[in-house]
């Protein structure tokens, strides 16, 4: 694994990266929110929105719904914060400087959860999986894309590999019906993840 692969989203190197990912990471970001498809009223937590362009596709889909985002960068909070300022004026967005390992959210708080190009850092998985299996309602869908070669340089695993591993720590945690296939953003060169919330507590 690469030493410290978060370093480019803070300070100066953060600000350019922001503005690289705010027009690259688009597709991927739009394709994840068509994905989930939520309905007009529903909360939809983002984790590691970074510029906040996936947050502000998201909040042309609920009118009466709610979003959340977490993200531990500051640059990426002030980034996001200025995308979508309305939103979070209106109190409709709550953008907040945390990580998927430590959601500051109630259980069963949220529809869906979608994260984009960021699953490959959350660290430790486990505990960030749990976490987002936490705060989803039972029947809520986690959806996740990203590049292959992020997934390859920052866990070292092939993309099939990874998708096997990431499935088997999402049912240990209650996520189950974990599927994946090839996202139609970068070319094909993302894969996307999906896993719903059982109805059931894991064993
Ligand atoms: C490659 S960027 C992707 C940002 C945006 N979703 C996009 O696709 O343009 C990864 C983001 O995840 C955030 N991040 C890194 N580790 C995280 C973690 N453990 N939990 C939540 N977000 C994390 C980073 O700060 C960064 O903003």
């Amino acid at each position: 694994m690469a030493a410290n692969p978060n370093r480019i989203f803070e300070g100066i190197l953060g600000r350019i990266t922001a503005l690289i990912m705010a027009r690259s990471n688009r597709a991927a970001e739009a394709e994840a929110v068509a994905e989930l498809d939520p309905r007009a009223h529903h909360r939809v937590l983002v984790v590691g929105f970074g510029p906040g362009v996936g947050l502000r596709l998201l909040d042309e889909r609920l009118p009466e719904g709610h979003i959340a985002g977490v993200d531990p960068s500051e640059v990426m909070l002030r980034s996001a914060t200025r995308r979508n300022g309305r939103a979070v004026a209106d109190g409709r967005m709550e953008l907040r400087q945390a990580r998927a390992d430590a959601l500051p959210f109630p259980d069963a708080d949220f529809d869906g959860v979608i994260t984009v190009n960021t699953i490959q850092f959350w660290e430790p998985l486990a505990a960030s999986v749990a976490e987002v299996a936490r705060v989803l309602r039972p029947g809520g869908r986690l959806v996740a894309y990203t590049h292959d070669w992020a997934i390859t340089r920052v866990t070292g695993k092939d993309v099939e590999t990874w998708a096997h591993d990431t499935a088997e720590v999402c049912a240990r945690a209650g996520l189950g019906a974990a599927r994946h296939w090839r996202a139609r953003a970068e070319k094909g060169k993302s894969i996307a993840f999906s896993a719903r919330k059982t109805e059931q507590e894991p064993p």
